[in-house]
């Protein structure tokens, strides 16, 4: 049976969040340079997104730079903060067609210019799309997202004269860059690693997690849909028994 027709459509995960990993092994296993690697995960993010879209999950976060990126050869970072700046700009009609809206985290001040102002035109010109939301985490760690969040909560909460003991964990969720977003019901990471890599440490609490050796190039529409499948196969207990 195909596999999209096992998805179960009163099932669907409403945050998919995937760890797109894998580009710079996939380029080697050609003789090729690792950018080779990078441009050919662009086609992976369109097909990812095609088959969200025809399950109509309402999220999708996709994490394309951690802050511990900045650190690769500076050849690498500045060929793939070019290739972001392409994407983006050649990408925006298309997002326009499919009704997606873009939105990014991360400490995106730490971003070239010339990206950041190609990011923050492609959000504003989709803000009124409605039918997907694509988050994109770029210069994103979780850690740096949460030491962020407590340093603005002490500042409101002092400046504010508001007793500390109130807050809580929804209150701290509005600190955070995730805060419009629910949390991710499933994270999806490929290239067979099995870590978090600094992702969202917060908002996963109790998501579901799926790895699979699938290099992110090669991540297809049939390998999300196998995911998805995967993960409602999984019992979500927050907790209690099993027996409600
Ligand atoms: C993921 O692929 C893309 C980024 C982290 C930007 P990698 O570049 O990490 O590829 P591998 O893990 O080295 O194969
Ligand atoms: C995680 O991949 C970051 C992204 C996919 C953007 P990495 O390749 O940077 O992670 P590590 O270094 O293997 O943990
Ligand atoms: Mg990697």
């Amino acid at each position: 049976m195909d596999i999209k027709e096992q998805i179960d459509h009163n099932l669907i995960p409403q945050h998919v969040a995937l760890i797109m990993d894998g580009n710079g092994r996939w380029a080697k296993q050609r003789g090729k340079d690792r950018i080779y690697g990078h441009e050919n995960g662009v086609k992976a993010v369109r097909e990812t997104l095609e088959a969200a879209g025809e399950l109509k999950i309402p999220y999708i976060t996709m994490y394309a730079f951690s802050t511990e990126n900045w650190n690769r050869p500076k050849k690498e970072v500045d060929t793939l903060m070019e290739l972001l700046v392409n994407t983006i700009r050649n990408e925006t009609k298309e997002l326009c067609d499919k009704g997606i809206r873009l939105h990014a985290i991360g400490n995106l001040k730490s971003l070239p210019e010339k990206c950041l102002l190609e990011l923050k035109e492609a959000v504003k010109l989709t803000e009124n799309n409605n039918k997907l939301n694509l988050i994109i985490a770029l210069s994103y760690s979780a850690r740096w997202e949460i030491v962020n969040a407590v340093k603005n909560i002490l500042n409101d909460f002092i400046n504010g004269n508001k007793p500390i003991e109130n807050v809580d964990d929804k209150i701290f969720k509005k600190y955070l860059s995730t805060s419009d977003f629910p949390d991710p019901d499933l994270l999806i990471r490929t290239s067979g690693e099995l870590r978090l890599s600094n992702f969202l440490l917060w908002q996963i609490a109790y998501s579901e997690l799926y790895f699979t050796p699938v290099l992110w190039p090669d991540f297809n529409r049939e390998h999300f849909f196998e995911a998805v499948a995967e993960y409602q196969k999984r019992e979500r207990r927050f907790g209690k028994t099993g027996d409600f």
